[in-house]
C-alpha cells in the first residue's frame, strides 16, 4: 500500500510545553489510522499542523509526496486534507441542510451559493443540483430527515455526523476525525463506527481517527500510534496495541486488560 501521508520528527513548542516531539507516523492509502492516548498528549496539536493552523516548530509532513509545512489552511483543504473538530464548529443559525450547502460553496467553484441567494431567474436549476449535492452527503450521514431543523437542535451525536457531512462535502482525500464519537452513547458510537468504514470504503478515503472510545478505535483502525506527553511510544496493530506494555501502564490501564481478558 502506498503511503498517502508521512509525518517526521513533527515538534511542536508552545512557549515552554513541548506539545509534539519527534512526532513520526504514516497513512497508508484507504488505511484508518487511530491516534490515541491521554488528554494534553498532542493529538489535537498534531491535526492543527497536518492542517496547517499552526506551523511546526521543525519537522515535516508530506501529503501525496508534497511537502505541506508551510503552506496555507486553505491551501490544504484543497490539497484534500479535511478535518472535523474536537469542539463542534457549525453555523449554528443556519440549518443542517444550509450547513452542508455553504461546505460545498467553499470548496468546489461549480457550486455557487450565491446563485441559489440571489435567486437570479434561470438559477433555479443551478439552485436544485446544489440541494440536491448537500442532500446526497446528509443521506450518506443519515441526516436527511433533519435538513431543515436548525443546527443548534441536533442532539451534539448527530451536530458531529453534521460536521463529517460537511467534510465530505469538500471532497476529502484524507478525513482527519477529532474525537467524532464524544458524547455519544454506546450505540450511536456503533453507529457512528459503521458510517466511518462505509465513508471510507465508497470515497476511498484515508482516515486518521483520534478517539477515546477504544472499541471504535480497536474494531475500526487498520493500525494505531499511542502519544504520551507529545511523543510516540508504541504503534501497531490493534491487538499489538492491546497487549503493550507501555501503553496499558500509560492510557488504557490495568482495568482495561481486565475487561479485555
Ligand atoms: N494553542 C496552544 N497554545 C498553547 N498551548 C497549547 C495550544 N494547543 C495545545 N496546547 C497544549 O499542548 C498540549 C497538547 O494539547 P492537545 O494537542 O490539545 O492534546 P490532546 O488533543 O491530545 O488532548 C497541552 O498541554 C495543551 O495545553
Ligand atoms: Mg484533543
Amino acid at each position: 500500500m502506498e503511503e498517502i501521508l508521512v509525518v517526521q520528527k513533527l515538534t511542536k513548542v508552545f512557549g515552554g510545553v513541548v506539545a509534539c516531539k519527534d512526532l513520526s507516523f504514516c497513512v497508508k492509502q484507504g488505511e484508518i489510522k487511530g491516534l490515541i492516548g491521554p488528554n494534553g498528549a498532542g493529538k489535537t496539536t498534531a491535526f492543527n499542523l497536518i492542517t496547517g493552523v499552526i506551523p511546526p516548530t521543525s519537522g515535516s509532513i508530506l501529503f501525496m509526496g508534497e511537502e505541506l509545512s508551510g503552506m496555507k489552511p486553505h491551501v490544504i483543504v484543497k490539497r484534500g486534507i479535511v478535518r472535523t473538530f474536537q469542539n463542534i464548529r457549525l453555523f449554528q443559525n443556519l440549518t443542517v441542510l444550509e450547513n452542508v450547502i455553504i461546505a460545498l460553496d467553499q470548496q468546489n467553484s461549480n457550486y455557487s451559493v450565491g446563485a441559489s441567494i440571489l435567486r437570479l431567474p434561470g438559477m433555479k436549476r443551478e439552485e436544485r443540483r446544489v440541494r440536491e449535492a448537500a442532500m446526497d452527503y446528509l443521506r450518506v450521514m443519515n441526516l436527511e430527515q433533519r435538513a431543515d431543523q436548525t443546527s443548534s437542535s441536533l442532539p451534539y451525536g448527530l451536530q458531529r455526523k453534521l460536521e463529517i457531512a460537511r467534510a465530505l462535502a469538500s471532497q476529502p482525500k484524507l478525513l482527519l476525525l477529532d474525537e467524532p464519537a464524544a458524547g455519544m452513547n454506546p450505540e450511536e458510537s456503533r453507529e457512528l463506527a459503521r458510517l466511518i468504514q462505509k465513508i471510507r470504503d465508497d470515497y476511498h478515503l484515508s482516515i486518521i481517527l483520534i478517539d477515546h472510545h477504544m472499541d471504535v478505535i480497536m474494531d475500526l483502525c487498520d493500525s494505531i500510534a499511542v502519544i504520551n506527553f507529545g511523543e510516540k511510544i508504541a504503534e501497531g496493530t490493534p491487538e499489538e496495541i492491546q497487549r503493550n506494555p507501555d501503553v496499558l501502564q500509560a492510557y488504557l490501564g490495568e482495568g482495561y486488560k481486565r475487561a479485555k481478558s
